[in-house]
């Protein structure tokens, strides 16, 4: 199994590019099983998630090619099966996304359920609520979760919490339904909005998403659609986090700079210096940074996916910075792993209680998901000596070229077998 090692780097300088938002494509190709014509996506990141999301798509029938680039066609003309196979489903929680599509398409639709997660239990019951709500039966057996429905009919939904996943779910299965859905206290991440525009343009009727009342009128049939993907928002605060930590300078292109407002606030509050031109974002480093509070929440609020990455930051900082994270109840994950690079950082509940330290020590340390991978990446440039991070398979599944992007940049990065 490879690793990365991370040394110790000079202050970031340079420009990098964010790829496509993995959060977006995502949502984005399970919806193109609802399509009956051709699907031209663009911009979609080079992932692992999005390897397996299209064996999902072709394992149910649809046809996919994929082109260098990030461009990817599909035709869901034929989808001929309802059920995923439960070893891509145990892969990528994300996979459960098909559900509402399937339903909606074929009536029926079954998939294994998603196991438990590093950073939390992740329930998919407010899924099923929206599912039941619109008229399917739904059966939990033995590992697996069906839902049944030949004629779906619209409802009001309240969803108990915002959650990012269940709104796509619900709204994707309500397209093709009979009559009016409107889901209440919706997710507004502007993943939401790119997957509204999408199924939009495949002749989907959708008002106010990026609001928390979305508000669907089902159509007959959806066609096919040309769509670019929108930019990474945690990719992008992700490499400028990289610029806060070594006191870099660095510009991000492909950034909509609206979309990551609560992280150029926060790391303007640790002292760096933020210039924002179009879709490019200039962030200056200093030599010492402010500790700063941070509280997670659902969007416009403070991202739950940068939460890791800011405690690297503040892991260097001066002073102490408290941490809540409200989203998951289990995403500290990390603070383990930063302790063994002498962080000072204690858990309290859902808080964090990080003291900032002078200097930080590589290690040999783990990826424990996705984000944590990230902090650690962050954490090892700033750190004395060598830094070698196991289970990259995390970081994979997330960040398009991570290593490349960075050693543009000046880091010192490599990945060993
Ligand atoms: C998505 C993102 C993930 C991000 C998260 C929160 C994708 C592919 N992943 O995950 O990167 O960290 O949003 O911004 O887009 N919950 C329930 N019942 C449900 C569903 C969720 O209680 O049926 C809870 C979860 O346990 C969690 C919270 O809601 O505590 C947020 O989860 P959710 O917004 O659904 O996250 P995902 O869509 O899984």
């Amino acid at each position: 199994m490879s690793k990365i090692v991370v040394e110790k780097s000079p202050p970031l300088k340079g420009t990098v590019r964010v790829s496509g938002a993995k959060n977006s494509a995502l949502p984005i190709l399970a919806a193109s099983l609802l399509g009956t014509e051709d699907i031209v996506l663009e911009d979609v990141p080079s992932l692992r998630d999005v390897d397996v999301i299209c064996e999902v798509l072709s394992s149910l029938g649809a046809e996919v090619e994929r082109y260098e680039g990030g461009k990817i066609k599909i035709n869901s003309a034929n989808l001929n099966k309802h059920e995923t196979p439960y070893e891509l489903m145990s892969k990528m929680r994300a996979s459960f996304l098909v559900m509402g599509p399937l339903l909606t398409r074929l009536g029926k639709a079954k998939t294994s359920l998603p196991g438990g997660c590093a950073i939390g239990t992740r329930p998919i019951d407010l899924h099923l609520k929206g599912f039941k709500a619109l008229g399917a039966e739904i059966d939990v057996d033995h590992g697996y979760v069906a839902a049944y429905g030949d004629k779906l009919v619209g409802d009001r939904i309240y969803l108990d919490f915002p959650s990012v996943g269940a709104t796509e779910n619900i709204m994707m299965a309500a397209v093709l339904a009979e009559g009016e859905t409107v889901i209440d206290n919706a997710a507004m991440e502007p993943e939401i909005v790119d997957l509204a525009n999408f199924l939009s343009k495949l002749g989907a009727d959708i008002k106010g998403a990026g609001t928390s009342s979305i508000r669907i009128n089902g159509v007959e049939k959806l066609g096919g659609a040309h769509h670019s993907v929108i930019p990474d928002r945690i990719e992008a605060g992700t490499y400028m986090v990289a610029s806060a930590i070594t006191g870099g300078d660095i510009i991000v292109e492909n950034v909509i700079t609206s979309h990551i407002k609560p992280v150029i606030a926060k790391l303007r509050e640790t002292g760096c210096e933020i210039w924002e031109n179009g879709d490019k974002v200039r962030v200056i480093g200093k030599d010492s940074r402010n500790a700063v509070d941070i509280k997670t929440l659902p969007y416009p609020g403070f991202p739950t996916d940068m939460q890791a990455q800011f405690m690297s930051l503040m892991s260097i900082s001066k002073g102490t910075s408290v941490i809540i994270e409200t989203v998951f109840e289990n995403r500290f994950m990390h603070v383990d792993e930063l302790k063994r690079m002498g962080a000072d950082i204690k858990i309290d509940g859902r808080s964090a209680i990080v003291q900032g330290v002078d200097s930080l020590t590589g290690a040999q340390v783990k990826a424990t998901d996705l984000r944590a991978g990230a902090a650690l990446i962050l954490a090892g440039l700033i750190a004395d000596g060598q830094t070698i991070i196991d289970h990259v398979y995390h970081i994979d599944r997330g960040y398009d070229g991570i290593e490349k992007k960075l050693t543009k940049l000046g880091a010192k990065i490599y990945r060993i077998e």
